[in-house]
């Protein structure tokens, strides 16, 4: 399984992984991946908390971070003050939502309880801070995603030795991300968990290699088993780009009652919805997903204002299902996730994961060698 991208990266194995849990970053980069931290999660401070966490317990192993800088927003919404963006959001859309959560008994935080920040790293200014705690610490890439991150986050990271990758749902995608600077292309299929194009990662993968080569391109979307590996780098791939798989592994902090949905979902319990972010992104069908498709919807809003519209609500319905997971607000929650989720059985360390992952493989590509391919 060795790629050139493990030796530019010391790595053992060309598993990158993303997460926005420090514990699973640490974990796979130990284990002979590579981790990346999803920094959309977090305030600038709780990112610099994080990172000097995982600077502490990575044994010296690479690792990335991940940002998200959206190259197209709601109109006015990139120089808009936090205020401004929560007057656009309409009061059809707060009378639907709290409706929603009536109708599923779910109850209000208790006084003086937080819900999740709204507004998070959606914005320019959001992703700036990001990039700048980011390139404190010595990481060893920085990923974007959503569109060509700005010109000056690309300068920036080459001038402090950071290569610079991007997520892309289209060859087209893929060639306007290495005009932009970008050095790795994350070719992500449609099966993939979070936000998602229509191109699956078999039919993805290969047309974003020729478009870049010699470019390299990891492979994402749909890949959590050796077998899948072996799949990616015979299309080309120099790695693989993966996320769903390390929802249900011991470090992830996934609540326990969406980890139990995910092992008993199927492949077919995956939607493509607006209702997250306002762009689509694949995650569990749940019965709020499905509220925002039903007649009663007044429709999603444009990105960052569904986020925004939502966030409450959000903490409200995992906090319904934290203390009753029977609960009829327990229905609500959910979690991006990609249409790996039917493959997704078990609660397993990262090691194992990526170790089972590593055997499959080889027996892969023996199968292939005895069939003379
Ligand atoms: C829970 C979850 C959250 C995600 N959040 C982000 C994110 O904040 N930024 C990002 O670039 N990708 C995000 N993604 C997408 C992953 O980076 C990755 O492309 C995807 O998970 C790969 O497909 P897979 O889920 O089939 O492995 C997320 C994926 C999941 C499962």
């Amino acid at each position: 399984m060795k790629t050139q991208l493990c030796e530019q990266f010391g790595i053992e194995f060309p598993i990158f992984a993303f997460s926005h849990c420090r514990d699973v970053v640490a974990a796979v980069s130990k284990a002979g991946g590579f981790g990346v931290l999803g920094a959309l999660a977090f305030s600038a401070e709780q990112l610099q908390i994080e990172l000097a966490w995982i600077d502490e317990h990575i044994d010296g192993k690479p690792y990335g971070v991940d940002i998200v800088m959206p190259a197209s927003l709601a109109e006015g919404a990139a120089t808009a003050t936090k205020e401004q963006l929560e007057a656009m959001i309409s009061q059809r859309h707060r009378d639907f939502i709290e409706d929603t959560l009536t109708k599923h008994q779910v109850p209000p935080l208790p006084e003086g309880m937080q819900g999740t920040e709204s507004l998070l790293g959606w914005v320019p200014a959001g992703g700036q801070s990001h990039v700048d705690v980011a390139l404190k610490h010595d990481i060893k890439l920085l990923v974007n995603a959503l569109g060509p991150p700005p010109p000056d986050v690309v300068e920036r990271a080459h001038k402090a030795g950071v290569p610079v990758a991007a997520l892309v749902g289209s060859p087209e995608h893929a060639i306007k991300q290495r005009e932009a600077g970008v050095d790795i292309i994350v070719a992500s299929g449609t099966e993939a968990g979070g936000h998602t194009g229509e191109i699956s990662t078999m039919v993805l993968t290969p047309q974003c290699v020729d478009a870049v080569a010699p470019a390299p391109v990891l492979a994402a979307g749909g890949i959590g088993s050796g077998r899948q590996i072996a799949a990616a780098l015979a299309l080309g791939a120099q790695g693989v780009w993966t996320g769903s798989v390390w929802l249900t592994t011991k470090e992830s902090d996934l609540q326990p009652a969406v980890v139990q949905k995910v092992m008993h979902a199927t492949s077919r319990d995956t939607v493509r919805s607006r209702a997250m972010t306002g762009k689509p992104a694949r995650q569990l069908r749940t019965g709020w997903t499905d509220a925002w498709e039903s007649p009663e919807s007044p429709g999603t809003l444009p990105m960052p204002l569904q986020f925004m519209a939502t966030a409450e609500a959000i903490s409200r319905i995992y906090r319904a299902a934290e203390n009753d997971p029977d609960s009829p607000g327990a229905q609500l929650a959910g979690t991006p996730i990609g249409q790996i989720a039917g493959m997704m059985n078990s609660v397993r360390p990262v090691r194992d994961v990526i170790f089972d992952m590593v055997e499959e493989y080889g027996e892969a590509v023996e199968r292939m060698k005895a069939m003379g391919m």
